[in-house]
Protein backbone atom coordinates (compact mmCIF):
# COMPACT_ATOMS: atom_id res chain seq x y z
CA UNK A 1 0.00 0.00 0.00
CA UNK A 2 1.71 3.35 -0.70
CA UNK A 3 2.30 5.71 1.68
CA UNK A 4 0.99 8.48 -0.14
CA UNK A 5 -2.51 6.97 -0.68
CA UNK A 6 -3.10 5.63 2.50
CA UNK A 7 -4.58 8.13 5.58
CA UNK A 8 -4.37 5.68 8.59
CA UNK A 9 -4.72 6.34 12.03
CA UNK A 10 -6.99 7.20 15.75
CA UNK A 11 -9.87 8.19 15.41
CA UNK A 12 -10.01 8.02 19.34
CA UNK A 13 -7.62 9.41 22.18
CA UNK A 14 -6.74 6.57 23.52
CA UNK A 15 -4.48 6.74 27.00
CA UNK A 16 -1.64 4.68 26.49
CA UNK A 17 -1.21 1.79 28.73
CA UNK A 18 0.69 -1.08 29.49
CA UNK A 19 -1.33 -3.11 27.44
CA UNK A 20 -0.86 -4.80 24.80
CA UNK A 21 -2.32 -3.75 21.50
CA UNK A 22 -5.55 -5.43 20.03
CA UNK A 23 -4.08 -5.38 16.30
CA UNK A 24 -0.55 -4.88 15.35
CA UNK A 25 0.83 -4.96 11.59
CA UNK A 26 4.47 -4.92 11.52
CA UNK A 27 6.12 -4.48 7.76
CA UNK A 28 3.25 -5.99 6.63
CA UNK A 29 3.31 -6.68 2.89
CA UNK A 30 1.30 -8.59 0.52
CA UNK A 31 2.38 -9.09 -3.46
CA UNK A 32 -0.10 -11.03 -5.60
CA UNK A 33 0.90 -13.16 -9.16
CA UNK A 34 1.70 -11.23 -11.99
CA UNK A 35 3.56 -8.61 -10.03
CA UNK A 36 0.92 -6.93 -8.39
CA UNK A 37 2.15 -5.06 -4.74
CA UNK A 38 -1.28 -4.82 -3.11
CA UNK A 39 0.58 -3.93 0.87
CA UNK A 40 3.99 -2.29 0.00
CA UNK A 41 5.00 -1.94 3.54
CA UNK A 42 1.98 -1.52 6.36
CA UNK A 43 2.64 -1.15 9.74
CA UNK A 44 -0.19 -0.13 12.66
CA UNK A 45 -1.23 -0.41 15.98
CA UNK A 46 -4.76 -0.83 17.37
CA UNK A 47 -5.34 -0.29 20.83
CA UNK A 48 -8.02 -2.00 23.07
CA UNK A 49 -11.06 0.01 22.72
CA UNK A 50 -9.29 2.52 20.29
CA UNK A 51 -11.56 2.78 17.10
CA UNK A 52 -9.14 2.81 13.67
CA UNK A 53 -10.03 3.81 10.05
CA UNK A 54 -8.04 2.93 6.80
CA UNK A 55 -9.42 5.31 4.16
CA UNK A 56 -7.75 5.23 0.82
CA UNK A 57 -8.55 5.29 -2.83
CA UNK A 58 -9.74 1.77 -5.06
CA UNK A 59 -7.19 -0.34 -5.12
CA UNK A 60 -5.14 1.08 -2.75
CA UNK A 61 -5.35 -2.20 -0.42
CA UNK A 62 -7.24 -1.82 2.17
CA UNK A 63 -9.17 -5.05 1.51
CA UNK A 64 -6.12 -6.74 1.55
CA UNK A 65 -5.27 -5.23 4.78
CA UNK A 66 -8.44 -6.69 6.45
CA UNK A 67 -8.29 -9.63 4.67
CA UNK A 68 -4.71 -10.83 6.19
CA UNK A 69 -5.81 -9.52 9.77
CA UNK A 70 -8.64 -12.15 9.16
CA UNK A 71 -6.56 -14.93 7.84
CA UNK A 72 -8.12 -15.07 4.57
CA UNK A 73 -4.57 -13.86 2.46
CA UNK A 74 -1.16 -14.96 3.90
CA UNK A 75 1.56 -12.17 3.86
CA UNK A 76 4.70 -12.10 1.77
CA UNK A 77 6.60 -10.24 4.57
CA UNK A 78 5.95 -8.98 7.95
CA UNK A 79 4.28 -10.45 11.53
CA UNK A 80 0.52 -9.75 12.22
CA UNK A 81 -0.27 -9.84 16.26
CA UNK A 82 -3.69 -9.97 17.35
CA UNK A 83 -3.97 -9.58 21.51
CA UNK A 84 -0.29 -9.87 21.53
CA UNK A 85 0.22 -13.27 20.11
CA UNK A 86 1.53 -13.86 16.64
CA UNK A 87 -0.79 -15.05 14.21
CA UNK A 88 0.82 -14.47 11.18
CA UNK A 89 0.87 -18.59 10.03
CA UNK A 90 -2.13 -19.40 12.38
CA UNK A 91 -5.12 -20.01 9.86
CA UNK A 92 -8.75 -17.99 10.04
CA UNK A 93 -10.15 -20.18 12.26
CA UNK A 94 -8.10 -20.24 15.12
CA UNK A 95 -7.63 -16.56 15.38
CA UNK A 96 -9.58 -14.09 17.76
CA UNK A 97 -11.58 -11.73 15.48
CA UNK A 98 -14.12 -10.98 12.67
CA UNK A 99 -14.60 -9.37 9.69
CA UNK A 100 -18.10 -7.64 8.33
CA UNK A 101 -18.09 -7.61 4.95
CA UNK A 102 -19.26 -5.28 2.48
CA UNK A 103 -21.15 -8.53 0.40
CA UNK A 104 -22.12 -11.40 2.48
CA UNK A 105 -20.22 -14.55 1.77
CA UNK A 106 -19.50 -18.12 3.37
CA UNK A 107 -16.62 -18.71 5.88
CA UNK A 108 -14.33 -20.37 3.41
N1 LIG B 1 -6.74 -12.07 -5.17
C1 LIG B 1 -6.09 -11.10 -5.86
N2 LIG B 1 -5.30 -11.41 -6.91
C2 LIG B 1 -4.62 -10.45 -7.58
N3 LIG B 1 -4.66 -9.15 -7.29
C3 LIG B 1 -5.45 -8.78 -6.25
C4 LIG B 1 -6.20 -9.72 -5.49
N4 LIG B 1 -6.88 -9.06 -4.52
C5 LIG B 1 -6.57 -7.76 -4.68
N5 LIG B 1 -5.72 -7.58 -5.72
C6 LIG B 1 -5.14 -6.30 -6.16
O1 LIG B 1 -4.52 -5.71 -5.03
C7 LIG B 1 -4.71 -4.30 -5.04
C8 LIG B 1 -5.40 -3.87 -3.76
O2 LIG B 1 -6.75 -4.36 -3.79
P1 LIG B 1 -7.76 -4.17 -2.57
O3 LIG B 1 -8.99 -4.90 -2.94
O4 LIG B 1 -7.08 -4.53 -1.30
O5 LIG B 1 -8.01 -2.60 -2.59
P2 LIG B 1 -9.08 -1.72 -1.79
O6 LIG B 1 -8.33 -0.57 -1.19
O7 LIG B 1 -9.84 -2.59 -0.85
O8 LIG B 1 -10.05 -1.21 -2.96
P3 LIG B 1 -11.62 -0.80 -2.89
O9 LIG B 1 -11.68 0.59 -2.28
O10 LIG B 1 -12.04 -0.78 -4.34
O11 LIG B 1 -12.35 -1.84 -2.09
C9 LIG B 1 -5.48 -3.98 -6.33
O12 LIG B 1 -4.52 -3.67 -7.34
C10 LIG B 1 -6.18 -5.30 -6.63
O13 LIG B 1 -6.43 -5.43 -8.02
MG1 LIG C 1 -11.91 -3.03 -0.64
Amino acid sequence: MPSDTISAGSAVDVPAGDQEPQVELIGVRKEFGGGVVAVQSADLTVADGELFAILGPSGSGKTTVLRMIAGFEQPTAGTIRLGGADVTARPARHRDVNTVFQEYALFP
